[in-house]
């Protein structure tokens, strides 16, 4: 196997490199071992792990500043409302969107989408209305349209991908018509790292009057987004593959249909006047935050975009790029393993199979050796029968990770070949 040298790219010209050093200490989840071999954790698209400067976020505000939001006139409340708010405006500012009234917290993703699909399309679409989405939606973007189909008799339209794990733009084109209510599709694959033009879908979905969801959970941590330069209607992620705590997340909603929209959950916080006889809703935002919020998850969200912030989108993706393709270099040397995803524009993502050996065994011989990745369908079960597989082998890369972990890689991936052949 060639060394390190052979496979780094010099950065693009305008990005600086991270100092991964300096990254990697602020992490201390990395700093461990597994098995008696230093963990080189792999499975970033499952969740990350956080920075310093979260967990103490997180803990600083339990200690010192908890208290609930916009219910109280004491000054924890006060504080604790304000820094709440602020983490708002952080996620504005990070998804650019305009307005942090466009922000709603979640709990992630799938929330996120839970709430178009119950608040918009359950109650606007019916059997006259199509949901056009792609074949590579993680299942968290197909189950709720399912849900929806069952309820309204809206139909849903599949467009396939290619052999290589791309969309196909053509037949996207072709598949939204005057009856499509809403295209939704992932910014980046969850399965196979592809890299959807979302720009292009939101142009396709609005040229036809439909509206635009994307699902950015794989995006956010990898690149740049931009709400209104993509132009999209919705937009959801989530905060623990971004550095942040788990059970928080965010949707983006263009400000005029979320004031059309009905709320999603009932209860306190998201109304203006309660009686028994009727209720009055909330403006935006609270209208769809019924209930208490995870307030110190938003805090930490804020602090994690912050962070990824203050090292540069530009330069994580150029870092990560590199690690991508050192580790699709090297294990594509590898004569057993076969990679799926090859798609020409790919973030972060690397899933492969072994051939005749079980990506759960494989998995297991990686953990033994110290290399954390995920083994399973990664809920894309229609992408895993596209490609005729039942589960796939996928390491995946996070801004921390290094050139040098991707040699543990496919070190450990030759062992496993030398176990099971
Ligand atoms: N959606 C997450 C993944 O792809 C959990 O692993």
């Amino acid at each position: 196997m060639s060394g390190s040298g052979s496979v780094v790219e010099p950065p693009p010209p305008g990005s600086s490199p991270l100092d991964v050093d300096e990254i990697r200490a602020e992490f201390p989840a990395l700093d461990q071992q597994v098995h008696g071999r230093d963990l080189v954790y792999l499975d970033n698209a499952a969740t990350a792990h956080k920075p310093n400067r979260v967990i103490d976020a997180v803990r600083e505000h339990d200690r010192a500043t908890n208290a609930n939001v916009h219910r109280g006139v004491h000054a924890l409340s006060q504080r604790a409302t304000d820094a709440f708010e602020e983490a708002r405006d952080t996620t504005r500012a990070f998804l650019g969107a305009e307005d942090p009234e466009e922000i709603i917290w979640t709990r992630g993703t799938t929330e996120a989408i839970n709430l178009v699909a119950d608040a918009w399309a359950r109650r606007e679409l019916g059997p006259d209305d199509e949901i056009v989405l792609t074949e590579l939606e993680h299942h968290s973007n197909i189950v709720p349209w399912q849900r929806v189909r069952e309820e309204t008799g809206a139909r849903l339209r599949v467009v396939p991908i290619d052999d290589d794990g791309a969309v196909e733009m053509d037949a996207l084109e072709d598949a939204v018509g005057p009856d499509t209510a809403l295209v939704t599709l992932a910014h980046v694959s969850n399965a196979l790292g592809t890299v959807n033009d979302v720009h292009a879908a939101t142009e396709i979905a609005h040229d036809a009057d439909a509206l635009a969801l994307v699902d950015g959970a794989q995006a956010v941590p990898h690149m740049d987004v931009d709400v209104q330069d993509i132009g999209c209607d919705f937009y959801a992620f989530s905060g623990h593959k971004v550095y942040g705590p788990t059970g928080i997340g965010a949707l983006y909603g263009r400000r005029e249909l979320l004031e059309e929209m009905q709320p999603y959950q009932a209860g306190g916080e998201m109304i203006r006047q309660v009686t028994f006889e009727e209720t009055t809703y909330a403006c935006l935002p609270a209208k769809f935050e019924a209930g208490t919020p995870n307030i110190t998850g938003a805090v930490g969200l804020g602090h994690a975009l912050d962070f990824v912030t203050d090292h540069g989108r530009d330069s994580i993706r150029a870092h990560e790029d590199r690690v991508l393709s050192a580790a699709t270099e090297r294990l594509a040397a590898i004569d057993e393993v076969e990679i799926l995803g090859t798609a020409e524009d790919k973030a972060s993502v690397l899933s492969f199979v072994i051939e005749d050996v079980h990506p759960h065994d494989v998995g297991t011989v990686l953990d033994r050796e110290g290399v954390a990745i995920r083994a399973g369908h990664h809920c894309t079960q229609p992408v895993m029968d596209k490609f005729g597989v039942a589960a796939t082998c996928r390491a995946s890369f996070a801004m921390y990770n290094t050139v040098e972990e991707t040699e543990a890689l496919a070190d450990a991936v030759r062992e496993a070949i030398e176990i099971f052949h």
